[in-house]
């Protein structure tokens, strides 16, 4: 009995099939399945192919043995019937009715009269591929026109608002479950005691050699006074943290080594110095720090004060 040559064909297209439906009901976030469980994914597709492949022998052993129970005229009618492989010839008539080429032996039907130095032009219909696209484009034209041009149903603009406020609200749903996701213009000074801990733990192992356990300061600036070079307030003060200090006063940027959220929670953590009493306070350098957008109006004294703040605040992001 004749081999049916397309059951590696089958094959394939079903286990594509699986990996695909599989990527689609599998829930593994933004990336592919595969990237998540690579292990679990390998072994579930092996496991598939196999499955597959027996599939099809079990099918083939069972059509020889359907076959060898059929009569002599049977046997004929159904391998006749396999000749005609029906999924190839379906496909081949598809494609060369969509191209509409005349078959060479009729081409004389279409041949032009002219004969410039031997050289005849075929009077060839437009491919029907095109011909049926080019329709597809007015019908959506129409459409398109009805829909947005008489019946206003959005403009690009509204569509863009749109899609700005769906981001705007993932960003926010984003933002709730990602604690890392910080910098110096959206940090919240942190109250959580967990927070604070975590803070100190790293200002302990981290920075106590030239701030002092009790932020009274060293080789760094005393950080329980009012008074701060770089400025204070925890959006500054993660900055500082963050990008480090003037160039040669040895303050280093400590974002190679530490995360944002590990930078809030030890900004937050220095911040809860101000007011305590070190046992050896360095003497304070730099001004006076005060919150610009502090909702109490500033008199003259403090307005000054601020003006300088803000100047050496932009010293220091230069
Ligand atoms: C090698 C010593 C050293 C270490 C370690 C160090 N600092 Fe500093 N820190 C300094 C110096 C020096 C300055 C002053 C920088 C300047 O004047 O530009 C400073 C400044 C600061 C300031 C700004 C103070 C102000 O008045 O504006 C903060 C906040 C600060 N450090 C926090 C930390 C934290 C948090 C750590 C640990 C993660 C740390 N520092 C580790 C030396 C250090």
């Amino acid at each position: 009995m004749k081999n049916n040559t397309a059951w590696w064909l089958r094959i394939t297209v079903a286990f594509f099939l699986v990996i695909i439906l599989m990527e689609v009901y599998i829930d593994s976030g933004d990336k592919p399945a595969f990237l998540v469980y690579p292990t679990l994914m390998f072994g579930f597709m092996a496991l598939i192919l196999l499955l597959l492949i027996a599939i099809a022998f079990i099918v083939q052993a069972i059509e020889n043995v359907l076959y060898h129970t059929l009569d002599e005229e049977a046997k004929a009618r159904y391998l006749s019937a396999k000749e005609e492989k029906w999924e190839w010839t379906w496909g081949k008539n598809m494609y060369n009715k969509m191209l509409g080429s005349k078959p060479m032996e009729d081409e004389v039907e279409i041949i032009l009269d002219h004969n410039y130095d031997g050289i005849r032009e075929l009077d060839n219909k437009l491919p029907p591929w095109w011909v049926y696209l080019f329709y597809a484009s007015i019908v959506f034209a129409v459409v398109y026109l009805v829909r947005f041009h008489i019946y206003n149903d959005y403009t690009q603009d509204e569509e863009y608002a749109q899609e700005v406020a769906t981001a705007q609200l993932e960003i926010e749903e984003y933002k709730k479950t990602a604690k890392g996701l910080v910098d110096a213009n959206t940090v919240e000074l942190l109250t959580d005691a967990s927070d604070l801990n975590a803070g100190k733990t790293i200002f302990e192992s981290n920075c106590v050699a030239c701030h002092m356990a009790d932020g009274g300061g060293g080789i760094g600036p005393n950080l329980t006074d009012q008074n701060w070079i770089l400025g204070g307030g925890i959006k500054n003060v993660f900055h500082t943290i963050s990008e480090g200090g003037r160039d040669g006063k040895g303050m280093i940027a400590w974002k190679q080594n530490l995360k944002p959220v590990e930078i809030a929670q030890v900004a937050s953590y220095v911040l809860s110095f101000e007011g305590t009493t070190a046992a050896n306070p360095k003497a304070a350098e730099g001004d006076i720090w005060v919150d610009p957008n502090a909702p109490e109006p500033a008199t003259p004294a403090q307005e000054s004060n601020t003006e300088q703040v803000i100047d050496s605040m932009s010293v220091s992001m230069n």
